[in-house]
């Protein structure tokens, strides 16, 4: 298939790239690198399917050049959005801005094209509910916007995901959703506006101590990135529904590990995962965190066939060794 991913030079989007190369699609890259790396492509760049374009998903334009690369497009992975908590608070802004229009403009291609799209939206659509496992239909809790911005970005998710259900009933487009849960693994940012895991092995690796929010008993599912990648890919190449044979416009998916772990456990298993103790420091952290995140998956086992396979013993260990060799083919 002809495979146009936004936001392509990201963490996910870049090894959902490889994967697809590896199954023999074609893949273009629209990315403005406001988080995404071109060496995060390094790897793409030989195959003679794959194409790069610097733009701006907000725009259709950018996107069409996209379509221009591959002669046509077939399905659209639409990842580009900005991600990291810290920008959530600091930049709500221009996460609603840049998440709504990317995904309107997302939209409009595949109408135009008549593609599939895969929409990537997040647990944190839901806000911060009590209810765990998450399902896939539950209600969505916000804070009041007066007292933190956290939402900026799960409340971008969540409208986002109105918008695909929009065009799918009332423009007939082939759209699906995943919620991927707390992806880690190489090429995951670990500085202040990265993620969890990634901080703790960066950290970890210059000798500072790993900063726990609040007491360390939140919890979530963390999940190895190419069983995440994995899920993705299923959910744009998967014709019809495994279980009833049906069209899965529409559907929605829970992707992660389905097993939680609070966060002071995760800081215990990196420190014995790289046999390194360089302390913990407890900090207020920001509001909004939610408390607990475990998927229900049952509906991507059924319907997908997809089910995660790397425990997060052995992801800790493959990303540390990952940040390892990285360190030593920079030197
Ligand atoms: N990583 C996770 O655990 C996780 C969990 C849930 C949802 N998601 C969603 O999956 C997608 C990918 O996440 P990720 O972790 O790879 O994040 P990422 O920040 O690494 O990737 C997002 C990419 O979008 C690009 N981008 C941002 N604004 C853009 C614009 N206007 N035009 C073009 N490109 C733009 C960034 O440069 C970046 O490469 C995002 O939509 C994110 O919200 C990720």
């Amino acid at each position: 298939m002809r495979c146009l991913i936004t936001g392509g030079a990201g963490f996910l989007g870049s090894h959902l790239a490889e994967t697809l190369l590896v199954h023999g699609h074609e893949v273009v890259v629209v990315d403005d690198l406001f988080r995404g790396k071109k060496k995060n492509l390094d790897d793409c760049k030989g195959s003679p399917g794959f194409f790069y374009v610097k733009g701006d998903a907000c725009k259709l334009e950018d996107l069409e050049k996209g379509v221009e690369a591959l002669g046509d497009v077939d399905l659209i992975f639409h990842l580009a959005a900005i991600n990291g908590t810290l920008w959530f608070h600091e930049r709500a802004d221009s996460v609603v801005e840049v998440n709504i229009n990317a995904t309107i403009a997302a939209l409009k291609l595949a109408e135009r094209h008549a593609a599939r799209l895969v929409f990537t939206s997040s647990p944190e659509a839901f806000g911060e509910v009590d209810e765990q496992p998450m399902g896939i239909g539950g209600d969505s809790l916000f804070d009041n916007p007066s007292l933190h911005q956290r939402h900026s970005y799960g409340a971008s998710k969540y409208l986002g995901e109105i918008l695909v259900q929009h065009a799918v009933r009332s423009k007939d487009i082939d759209c699906r959703v995943v919620r991927p849960f707390n992806a880690y693994g190489p090429r995951c940012p670990g500085n202040d506006y990265g993620q969890v895991v990634s901080i703790f092995l960066e950290k970890t690796k210059v000798g500072r101590p790993l900063t726990v929010h609040g007491d360390g008993s939140q919890t979530r599912s963390f999940s190895w990135v190419g069983d995440i990648v994995e899920g993705i890919m299923l959910a744009g190449t998967t014709d019809n529904s495994l279980t009833d044979g049906e069209s899965l416009a529409g559907y929605t998916w829970n992707m992660g590990w389905p097993e939680e772990t609070t966060i002071a456990d995760l800081a215990q298993m990196v420190r014995d995962v790289t046999g390194v103790d360089t302390g913990m420091v407890m900090t207020k952290g920001y509001p909004g965190d939610s408390a607990r995140r475990i998927p229900d998956i049952s509906d991507a086992e059924a319907e997908l066939g997809w089910r995660p396979l790397t425990n997060l013993a052995d992801g800790l260990e493959r990303t540390w060794n990952y940040l390892n060799r990285d360190n030593v083919r920079k030197k």
